[in-house]
């Protein structure tokens, strides 16, 4: 029960492979790559312990040695001290032009990982084997590496297209509900942003999703991976189209930012919140009809998660100071917040004319119904 997803970037092609058991057989996957039988894994304290003993054993059946090196988890590793750490120990480990390195572990060891990658003698090919939900469907894949700044998230990084990308499904089992269900927020955007169809399915086959099901987790990754590899190949550096993957996004930095990169809110659970946010401005200014945002926060509801900022724990800013702290995103220009809206379920697209009272109303209205 394997899929293959290819994302076709010419010279630096790469097939994504999705299924369960892909930690044991990494080493016949990994094996054409190498010029010479080593790798050097870089991975996190918690992934490390659950699996890193079974991507040695899946590498050894095909007789490549393994050196690795474990770093915190969580948000803070993305940093330069843990960049410098990172690259120092690959330099130390001797690696090599030619050698390929492993990034093992969730969005933020791929991001690390592939940025160190990117700048080590000017760039060395590196394998993704994302272990959350989040990172198989989205970080993993498209090449954006990095790391944060006190000024902002991702702000240094690099497109670094890593060689292979190895998502196994059984590793998502050892992820807790909480985590699982924030990395289906991105799932879930897939489907808003471009696949009407595709929300229609996860509307069908969320539970089993968040139950375990093995076939309906694989197409849910796959599905996710074959819209994002597609959008990569036609704007591999996001001077268009790549815009419409941060739908929810703006919303979800400011919200990231009032909550101070905390436990308070996951990434992906901002993301969620963040897209029904776009749809419920997005049917306020008359694009869309005022039962699609209904219909994104009724699934994002039946998912157990968190549709509304009343969801979100504690005291959050006014409408204003959230309005300031989406002026901060990355994608402003000249000042101009460009939103991501939709003139229907799977139908995004990207623009700078958003009024933004009509962002200042909803927001208030929320606020005021979080009490
Ligand atoms: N996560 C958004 C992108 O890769 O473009």
């Amino acid at each position: 029960m394997r899929e293959t997803v290819h994302v076709a970037l010419g010279a630096r092609a790469y097939d994504i492979h999705i299924g369960p058991g892909l930690l044991q057989d990494s080493g016949a996957l990994i094996a054409p790559l190498l010029n010479r039988p080593r790798v050097a894994v870089i991975s996190d304290e918690n992934v490390a312990a659950l699996h890193l003993e079974t991507l040695r054993k899946g590498l050894k059946e095909h007789d490549i040695s393994m050196v690795s090196m474990t770093l915190p988890s969580g948000e803070s590793t993305k940093s330069w001290p843990y960049l410098t750490q990172a690259v120092e120990w690959l330099l130390d480990q001797r690696v090599e032009r030619r050698d390929v390195v492993v990034a093992l572990g969730g969005g933020v060891i791929g991001d690390l990982v592939g940025f160190a990658a990117a700048i080590l003698r000017r760039g060395v090919r590196f394998v993704q084997l994302p272990t959350s939900l989040l990172a198989q469907v989205d970080s993993s894949v498209g090449g954006k590496t990095g790391i944060n700044s006190p000024h902002g998230k991702n702000l240094i990084g690099a497109f670094h297209q890593p060689s292979l990308v190895l998502a196994d499904t059984s590793v998502l089992e050892t992820l807790t509900p909480r985590d699982f269900l924030a990395g289906y927020g991105e799932v879930a955007k897939y489907g808003l942003l471009g696949d009407m169809s595709f929300f229609q399915w996860l509307e069908e086959h969320g539970s089993s999703i968040s139950s375990g099901d093995l076939s309906a987790r694989i197409h849910a990754v796959k599905r996710s991976c074959e819209m994002k590899a597609g959008i990569v190949a036609r704007d591999e550096t996001e001077q268009g189209e790549r815009a419409l993957l941060n739908l929810g996004h703006t919303f979800c930095h400011a919200l990231e930012a009032a909550t101070g990169y905390s436990d308070r809110l996951l990434h992906g659970e901002g993301v969620a919140i963040g897209c029904a946010l776009a749809f419920e401005v997005s049917a306020r200014i008359g694009l869309c009809s005022q039962e699609d945002p209904s219909r994104v926060r009724a699934h994002l509801k039946d998912m157990n998660m968190k549709a509304d900022l009343s969801d979100i724990p504690g005291n959050l800013p006014d409408a204003d100071a959230l309005i300031e702290l989406m002026k901060q995103d990355k994608k402003v220009t000249d000042g101009r917040i460009n939103f991501i809206m939709a003139r229907g379920i799977g139908e995004a697209f990207v623009t700078p004319d958003v009024d933004l009272d009509v962002v200042r109303n909803v927001l208030t209205e929320q606020l005021a119904a979080k009490g």
